[in-house]
Order: structure tokens, then C-alpha cells, then sequence
């Protein structure tokens, strides 16, 4: 009783006086340098690290080095308030932090399932510099049972069970509105076995809380099972309107009214619902696989997922084939315009986008290509070096035999299509993504295809 009352005694003093824990955020990627920032943002003095040189430069030279609405902002407030300071020294951050969030990379393995060797050195690293009680806490999106392995892991290399309590809190931003869908989440989940760790989690996540965001507290397994549940929702629910929209396609029901005509139905929620090109990101497909491996090692079948992202895989070969029946398939030597190369707007992350299958397609054709993204031209420069990047649409389009719409960036919603008509060889166009107007593109005489809207 003595020894609980003076492990929660300070715990308590640190709430009523609304102190905040010390943070250190191990990967400062999307989303370390996100949940860096809204944490400093928070109160919380926060450390963000990583072992990318050049990045951690960058931030500290007040660049920020990925495109995210909102960020710039909120770091430079951060850093001058004396909140949020970035380092590569990563024992030091550890050492000076009493809530320890990883937030690495967990990409796919060949297999499908996460690869953990980012989580084990950070995991590491933490063993061999831990100086006193710390929370570790994941912020990546890992596997079920990955907190009860990192547990193990720490006591294996000798580290005394009383030094650490291991806490699950998945993300759920997405790129491109990650400030806001931090700072403004649905709900924070905990995954937690210690009274002490949550009261810390409590207490870094206070002003939200205190904003009334829902905050479900559970343990390991189940929050870490919550991640993989919401992200596959999501790709299935994906996968299930592209479906019907390519249905409608072939009958000549209209996709746009059908989703606002269903999305009324509070049970079914008119968000997430718009048919396009298929998923891309570091995230849906990954997680998905991820899932589907974990269901193996428990001997369930994940069905549903396995068929959403198969459905996914044939949707990403949609827009080439809608260009291909356009174009009579005479596609060697033509040359084609993309607009779009982020896997969505808000980005210039191209993380398995679908523009990557398009141009791999095109490629493949002997298809010449002048492509447009307002925030990804570099990034997809370094995949494909051998196609012409502009630096605006009108420009892509100079001179095209037809135009691919692939990411929903809303100047491409802005196009003049008296214009676009002039600019093109042919008056041809795809917009996987149901921006233009059907009625318009009919006006000024386009051939076209959209996604659900009849052939
Ligand atoms: P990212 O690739 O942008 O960033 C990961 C960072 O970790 C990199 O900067 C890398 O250099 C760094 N890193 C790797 N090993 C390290 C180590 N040992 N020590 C310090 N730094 C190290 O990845 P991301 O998109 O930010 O995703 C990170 C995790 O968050 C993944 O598990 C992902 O599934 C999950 N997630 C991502 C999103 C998203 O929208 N991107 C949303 C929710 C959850
Ligand atoms: C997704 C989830 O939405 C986040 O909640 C989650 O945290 C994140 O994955 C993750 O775990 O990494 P993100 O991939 O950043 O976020 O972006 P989304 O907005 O979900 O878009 C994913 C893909 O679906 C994009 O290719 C997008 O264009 C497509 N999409 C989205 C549609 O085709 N239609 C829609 O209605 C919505």
C-alpha cells in the first residue's frame, strides 16, 4: 500500500498541477514528427529523434522535409516556446524522457507480415540507456502481440521489470490532414497493464481529454488489434464501392448518387465512400497483409481482407484500362498527361499509389509521359527518371493525346476546360477520381470515362 501510494502520489500532484510527462519520440517520420509536434503543442516537452542525418538537419534548420498541411507551424511555435527540439542523439533523448513513444517504420515483409527489425534496435537502444522508470510506448502500427514480445525483449536484456511498463497507442491520422486528425481524433486508445502507465498516458493526453475525446483504455493485444481492425474496415469498405462502381459502369447507374443515397443511411455514414483508382499508402496495403499473416499464426482465415485487396490489386489496373478503350488501344508512341502521382492529395507521399501501376502499365506500352503533382514530382522522379515532370497541369498537358486525373488534388477540380480542349492533341480524358463535371465534359465535346458514370 506505502509503496503504491508513492508510485501515485507524484502522479497525482503532476495532474492537479497539470505537469506534463517528458517525451521522446523515437523515428521522426509522417507520423513521429506529427505526434512530436502535437504533443509539444500539448504541453508536453517533447524530443524527436532519428537516425536519418539529413532529416534530423533539415528540421533542425527549420525545413520541413514532408509535405503536411498545418506542420510547418506548429513545429516553429513548438521549437520557440522551448517544447520540441529534434537530435539524432538518440541515448540522450532516452535518457531525459519519461514516456519513450516509438514510432518507426513497420513495413511489409515478402511474406506479408511487419517487419519488426526498426521496433527491435529501437528496443534496443532503449535497454542499453534506460536510467530510470519509463513508459514505453508504441505509436507504430505493430503486430498483435508485439507488446508483450517488446515486455520480454527488455527483461532479456536484463532490465528490471520495475524500470518499465509497455503501453499500446496506435495512430489513426491520415497524411495530409495528420495535424488536425491529431489534435482533433475521434478517440485515443491505451493499451495498458499498469496503473502508473496510464495515469502517465493520462497525463500526456490531458488537454484532449479534458476537450472530452473519447479515450478507450484496454490492454496490449486489444489495442493493438484495434489499429489493424480500423485500417481493414476501411480498405474493405474501399474495395466495396469500387466494386459497385465498377458495376455501375457497366450498367449506367450513377455511382454519385447511389453513394449519397446509401451514405444517408447512418448506419452505412456517407465518409469514405468515394470510388477511385484504388488504396495506395504505406498503410492499407501493408496492414492488410500484416493482418491477414497474423490470422494464419492464429489459424483464422481473414477472407474479407484477402478479397479487399484483391479487389484493390484489379481496381489499381482500372484507370489503364479505361485510357487503353479510349485511346482504341493504340497506345505506342502516344503521349499521355498524369495529373496526380501522390497515392492522395495533401501528400508527397507516392507509398504504393496508384500512379505507380498506371505508369508501370503506360511504360510498358511504349507510352510516352509529362506528369503533374503539385507536392510529389520528386518523390516519383526518383522511381521513374525517364518520364516528364511539369510544373503545372496546363503544362503536363501540352501537347498530350489524353489525361489521366489520378489524385484528388482540388486545384485539378480548378481546371479550364476550354483550355485543357486546347492544350490536348485530342479532346480525351480519364478522371478516376469524379472531379469534372460528366455534363460539362459532354458540353465541350470530351471523350472521357469516370469511375462508376456509364462507360
Ligand atoms: P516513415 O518511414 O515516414 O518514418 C519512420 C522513421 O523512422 C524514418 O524517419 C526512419 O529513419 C526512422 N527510423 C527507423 N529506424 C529507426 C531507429 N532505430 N531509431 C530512430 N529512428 C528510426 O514512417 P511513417 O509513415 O511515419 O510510419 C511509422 C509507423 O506509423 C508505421 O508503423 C505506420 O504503419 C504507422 N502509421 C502511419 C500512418 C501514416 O499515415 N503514415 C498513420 C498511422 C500509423
Ligand atoms: C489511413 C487511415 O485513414 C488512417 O486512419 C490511418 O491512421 C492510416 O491509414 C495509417 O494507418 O497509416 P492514409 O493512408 O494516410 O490513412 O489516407 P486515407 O485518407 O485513408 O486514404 C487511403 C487511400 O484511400 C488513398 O489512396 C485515398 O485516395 C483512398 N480513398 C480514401 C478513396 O479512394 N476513397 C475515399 O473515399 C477515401
Amino acid at each position: 500500500m506505502k509503496k503504491l501510494l508513492f508510485f501515485l502520489l507524484p502522479l497525482y500532484l503532476l495532474y492537479c498541477f497539470d505537469l506534463h510527462p517528458s517525451t521522446a519520440i523515437i523515428g521522426t517520420g509522417y507520423v513521429g514528427s506529427t505526434t512530436g509536434a502535437c504533443l509539444a503543442y500539448l504541453g508536453n516537452k517533447t524530443i524527436c529523434c532519428d537516425v536519418d542525418e539529413q532529416k534530423i538537419n533539415a528540421w533542425n534548420q527549420g525545413i520541413v522535409p514532408i509535405y503536411e498541411p498545418g506542420l510547418a507551424e506548429l513545429v516553429s511555435q513548438a521549437v520557440a516556446h522551448n517544447n520540441l527540439s529534434f537530435t539524432t542523439d538518440i541515448e540522450q533523448a532516452i535518457k531525459e524522457s519519461e514516456v519513450v513513444f516509438i514510432a518507426v517504420g513497420t513495413p511489409m515483409n515478402e511474406d506479408g507480415s511487419a517487419n519488426l527489425s526498426y521496433i527491435e534496435s529501437a528496443i534496443k537502444m532503449i535497454a542499453a540507456n534506460i536510467n530510470g522508470y519509463k513508459v514505453i510506448c508504441t505509436k507504430s502500427t505493430v503486430p498483435i502481440g508485439t507488446g508483450n514480445w517488446i515486455k520480454q525483449t527488455l527483461l532479456d536484456a536484463g532490465v528490471k521489470a520495475e524500470l518499465f511498463d509497455v503501453v499500446s497507442n496506435p495512430e489513426f491520422l491520415r497524411e495530409g490532414s495528420a495535424v488536425k486528425d491529431f489534435l482533433q481524433p475521434d478517440r485515443i486508445v491505451i493499451g495498458v497493464e499498469s496503473e502508473r502507465a496510464e495515469m502517465m498516458m493520462r497525463q500526456v493526453y490531458a488537454k484532449l481529454i479534458a476537450q472530452g475525446v473519447p479515450l478507450v483504455v484496454t490492454n496490449l493485444i486489444t489495442s493493438e488489434s484495434i489499429k489493424y481492425a480500423a485500417n481493414a474496415f476501411l480498405a474493405t469498405k474501399l474495395s466495396f464501392i469500387n466494386e459497385i462502381a465498377n458495376l455501375c459502369d457497366a450498367s449506367g447507374a450513377d455511382i454519385t448518387t447511389l453513394t449519397y443515397a446509401i451514405g444517408l443511411d447512418k448506419r452505412i455514414s456517407p465518409h469514405f465512400l468515394k470510388p477511385g483508382p484504388g488504396f495506395g499508402g504505406s498503410c492499407f496495403p501493408k496492414d492488410c497483409e500484416a493482418l491477414i499473416h497474423t490470422g494464419k499464426t492464429y489459424h483464422v482465415p481473414m477472407m474479407m481482407i484477402e478479397t479487399a485487396l484483391k479487389v484493390n490489386a484489379e481496381q489499381k489496373k482500372k484507370p489503364f484500362e479505361k485510357l487503353r478503350l479510349l485511346l482504341n488501344d493504340e497506345l505506342e508512341g502516344k503521349t499521355i498527361a498524369i495529373l496526380g502521382l501522390a497515392f492522395k492529395d495533401n501528400t508527397d507521399d507516392i507509398r504504393y499509389s496508384p500512379s505507380i501501376t498506371l505508369i508501370e502499365q503506360l511504360l510498358e506500352r511504349g507510352a510516352c509521359i509529362r506528369a503533374y503533382d503539385p507536392a510529389a514530382n520528386a518523390n516519383m522522379a526518383r522511381l521513374f527518371p525517364q518520364i516528364i515532370y511539369c510544373s503545372s497541369s496546363y503544362e503536363a498537358l501540352s501537347r498530350a493525346d489524353a489525361l489521366v486525373i489520378m489524385t484528388e488534388w482540388p486545384e485539378f477540380k480548378e481546371l479550364d476546360l476550354v483550355q485543357v480542349k486546347s492544350l490536348l492533341k485530342e479532346p480525351i480524358l480519364v478522371d478516376t477520381r469524379n472531379m469534372l463535371n460528366p455534363d460539362v465534359l459532354k458540353r465541350h465535346n470530351f471523350r472521357f470515362s469516370l469511375m462508376g458514370q456509364g462507360k
